[in-house]
């Protein structure tokens, strides 16, 4: 058993950070990449194939920009899908009980940014972020324990936009290492 990264990006604009997240999340021993948008370009996710990889991995990891403060459409739509009555939650449901749910998140926003609550009266430019990160996951954290899982706060790259190669280089490490140590839990 092991961790599954789902890797969602639709390439418009195109990837940089998550592009290069992804191929370092490749060379972690125990980690297996899929790549959502090319998979499945035309959003036909086929859920049985989907589930038997869920029943495969005990760890998911869902790796996307963050996309108005949320995820990007297809994952969406994997959830939507994949996560059946009867199989993901439900009477009887069992098939994803006891497993992890966490996120590999890149936002443009700095961490500052995500991280306090700010009253809007006292928001001058009315476009910083109100709330914290944790609240914009909650409907993620929320499914997880819908879904019988157990919720791990996300893996995040702040100002990806904005990263140098060094520092991207350095979000790679810092992920691989994250990815590593989820591995090699017992019962990953
Ligand atoms: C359609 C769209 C919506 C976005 N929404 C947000 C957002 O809500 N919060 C944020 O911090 N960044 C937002 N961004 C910035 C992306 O998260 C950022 O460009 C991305 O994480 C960089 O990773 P990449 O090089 O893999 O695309 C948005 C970008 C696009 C294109």
């Amino acid at each position: 058993m092991s961790v599954l990264v789902l890797h969602a990006h639709p390439n418009t604009p195109p990837s940089r950070v998550n592009a290069a997240l992804a191929e370092a999340a490749k060379s972690v021993p125990g980690v297996t990449v899929h790549d959502l948008y090319e998979a499945y370009p035309h959003f036909f996710v086929d859920v049985r194939r989907e589930q038997a990889r869920v029943e495969a991995h005990d760890t998911l990891v869902f790796q996307h920009p963050m996309y108005w403060y949320s995820a990007p459409p297809l994952l969406k739509q994997w959830w939507d899908t994949v996560l059946e009555e009867g199989w993901a939650y439900g009477r009887d449901a069992s098939a994803t009980v006891g497993k992890t749910w966490t996120h590999a998140l890149t936002t443009a926003g700095s961490a500052q940014a995500y991280s306090h609550r700010i009253d809007a009266a006292d928001e001058p430019t009315g476009r910083a972020n109100l709330f914290p990160l944790d609240d914009y996951v909650k409907p993620w954290l929320q499914s997880a324990r819908l879904c019988g899982m157990r919720w791990l706060a996300p893996f995040t790259v702040h100002e990806a936009e904005k990263l140098d190669d060094a520092g991207l280089a350095a979000a790679c490490d810092r992920y691989r290492a994250f990815l590593a140590a989820l591995a090699r839990r017992p019962g990953a």
